[in-house]
């Protein structure tokens, strides 16, 4: 069976994240998505880089074909994102001013969020809101541009003017950073359900938690006080949960075997997933990729690997699009 057919048992989707480059190119590729999957977001052409190459074009070709092939294929999307700190183009920090971010912030995702009216599962409204290290006491990333520019309230617009645009979008706050038991992501996991809090009382449209789950295989894999802190949150506001970016980075494996790493990666997974699906409230599994081919641990500016002749294997199929132990461990789980 499919990943797809035994989320659909549960009720659930299985999901992943879409490289442009690889789905124009490879037909494989496409195959696999569209044999596996029930749910597609894209990796990046719905950022702000890379969809708006001046202030005053878009450029939607990606994101069109991507959401024409769910379509076809009678699979669902989720948007990603309106609003994040990172993949801002180059023309922002020239342009965008306190006088007119407002503007930008809603002219962005009344465009974007219109042109995709009513084909939309969730959309990512805001992701990575909270950053601890800026100090402050509410968790509020005080140096991403947008709280610069707008203060906290940027994330009330950002909400308000999205659930106006698509209605039927499921409104998903989007985070990482949250899931282990540490007191690190204890900390940032509190703030974040506070920031829920603080919307749900102001009446801002909020459906759903986003948990990117960028996991990694180093011997930790007590998940389970952090995972149910989260769980009793979000049903607590009435929000659905969206496991959203899952890999596992299998830098610190220090054996080269093969067989053996993808143990250790399927082991998390197994962990990971069968802790957090014991909450109903999680509706969706996405991984951030589906092949080793192609994983933004292995291509990624900041996060290059420690061992860059030994790639990372992180996802559940590998490079040559076989399943891998985790694709079983994540089949499994549902
Ligand atoms: C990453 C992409 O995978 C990379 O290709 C890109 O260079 C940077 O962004 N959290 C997120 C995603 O919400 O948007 C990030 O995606 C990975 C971390």
């Amino acid at each position: 069976g499919s990943l797809k057919a035994r989320a659909a048992a549960r009720g659930m989707l299985a999901g992943c994240a879409v490289n442009a480059e690889l789905f124009r190119q490879d037909e494989k590729f496409r195959n696999l998505l569209a044999e596996q999957y029930s749910i597609l977001v894209p990796e990046n052409c719905l950022k702000w880089n890379i969809l708006r190459p001046t202030p005053d074009t878009y450029s939607f070709t990606d994101a069109d074909s991507l959401v024409a092939f769910a379509e076809t294929h009678g699979m669902k999307v989720r948007g990603h994102n309106f609003v994040w700190h990172e993949a801002l183009p180059k023309w922002f920090a020239s342009t965008v001013t306190k006088e007119n971010a407002r503007k930008f912030l809603v002219d962005h995702i009344t465009t974007v969020g219109g042109r995709y009216k009513g084909k939309i599962h969730s959309w990512d409204v805001v992701n990575e809101a909270i950053w601890m290290k800026d100090g402050r006491a509410d968790g509020m990333r005080s140096s991403s541009p947008w709280f610069e520019m707008l203060g906290p309230e940027y994330i009330d617009i950002a909400f308000r003017t999205a659930r106006e645009v698509d209605p039927k979008a499921l409104l998903t706050y989007n985070e990482y950073g949250i899931e282990y038991d540490t007191e690190e992501e204890g900390r940032k996991r509190v703030a974040t359900l506070a920031l829920l809090r603080r919307m749900k009382a102001a009446n801002v449209p909020l459906d759903a938690l986003g948990i990117q789950s960028h996991l990694h295989a180093d011997g930790k894999t007590d998940f389970g006080k952090g995972i149910h802190e989260l769980m009793d949150g979000a049903r607590a506001l009435g929000l659905q949960v969206f496991v959203t970016e899952m890999d596992v980075n299998d830098d610190k494996v220090t054996s080269d075997d093969i067989a053996q790493r993808d143990q250790i990666v399927a082991d998390v997974y197994h962990d990971y997933l069968t802790t957090a699906l014991r909450g109903p409230e999680v509706k969706a599994v996405l991984t951030w990729g589906a092949s080793d081919r192609n994983t933004w641990l292995n291509h990624g500016t900041k996060f290059r690997p420690l061992h860059p002749d030994r790639l990372q294997r992180p996802l559940p199929f590998d490079v040559d699009y076989a399943p891998k132990k985790a694709f079983f461990a994540m089949r499994d789980s549902f």
